[in-house]
């Protein structure tokens, strides 16, 4: 018997199209519109991409969606005051600072100078210390999808004491990943670069998250029969052809013998992770307009 596959693609559209019903509401109940704002600096061509879509999808939602584009060069200082601005800004609820940034700023001091209730990525500390201690949190939006797929999958309260193995340890996705597990009662290990006999650690897990970045490092020798495994990787693997393939942490073939379900690359966590800056757009306006509405928290 194959895995089910988790069709984070058809998950996410039903999302997005909760948000912009959402957004409709808001708009006519309360006259407030969700205004989102991305900031980019450079011109990394991949970013660029990335940024595109997410203003694409905001003005798809209703939103007020706005992309700030700045030199490649641009000073911390210059970048601090146009968050200084945007926090200061009452139209403006979710602020996203596209990463990576160029060296000459701090990536640390630029998460920590957004309003921690307009921090749409989740990764401002005050956001990372009340998901760790249970409070109304900005989740980082790759997490905050895994989450809504198991949660999908498991139904309430079906994670509870299941064993969970996160691999990775990214503040943007290992450590938010693991609070979310936690709070759903999984006994959760988090998994790393350094972690000794990895594959038998992970094939204790009734719930497999990778987020590695190594193309297909996981192989079935890791999946515990009847797993459910979530892949955030998303990899270019060079083939002998010449050409290349997307794919994710895990290797897909081998593991869908095995588990009894698993996301797919692409087409599973990635379409995820958009559909959940959104639904955290709503609910930093929410927050703004002190509604109780919020969809996630
Ligand atoms: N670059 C790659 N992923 C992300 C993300 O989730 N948020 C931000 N701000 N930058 C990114």
């Amino acid at each position: 018997m194959t895995a089910d596959i988790l069709d984070g693609k058809a998950f996410a559209l039903g999302l997005r199209g909760m948000v912009a019903q959402q957004t409709a509401q808001l708009k006519a109940r309360h006259g407030l519109v969700p205004g989102l704002t991305v900031v980019i600096v450079g011109d990394d061509p991949a970013s660029q991409i990335y940024v595109r879509n997410k203003g694409k999808v905001a003005a798809e939602m209703g939103f007020l969606s706005d992309t700030i584009r700045l030199a490649e060069d641009t000073s911390q200082e210059r970048l601090l005051d146009v968050i200084h601005g945007l926090n200061n800004d009452p139209a403006v609820h979710g602020i996203l600072v596209q990463l990576p940034v160029p060296a000459q700023i701090d990536e640390g001091a630029v998460i920590l100078a957004i309003d921690p209730n307009k921090d749409v990525d989740g990764l401002h500390p005050i956001n990372a210390g009340r998901l760790s201690s249970g409070q109304n949190a900005m989740v980082p939006c790759t997490p905050l999808g895994c989450s809504m797929l198991l949660a999908d999958r498991f139904g309430a309260g079906g994670m509870a004491g299941k064993r969970a193995v996160m691999v990775g340890r990214s503040n943007l996705v290992g450590k938010p990943m693991a609070q979310l597990l936690l709070a759903e009662h999984c006994t959760v290990t988090i998994a790393h670069s350094r972690t000794r006999d990895l594959p038998v650690l992970c094939a204790e897990a009734d719930i497999l998250v990778a987020a590695i970045g190594r193309a297909e490092m996981l192989g079935g020798d890791c999946i515990k029969p009847g797993a459910v495994v979530i892949d955030v990787g998303m990899n270019r693997l060079e083939l002998d052809d010449g050409k290349a393939r997307l794919c994710g942490d895990v290797n897909f073939d081998q593991a869908k013998e095995i588990a009894a379900a698993i996301t797919p690359v692409p087409g599973g966590v990635g379409p995820m992770t958009i559909a959940c800056l959104m639904v955290n757009t709503v609910t930093a306006a929410c927050w703004a307009g002190g509604i109780d509405g919020a969809m996630a928290n």
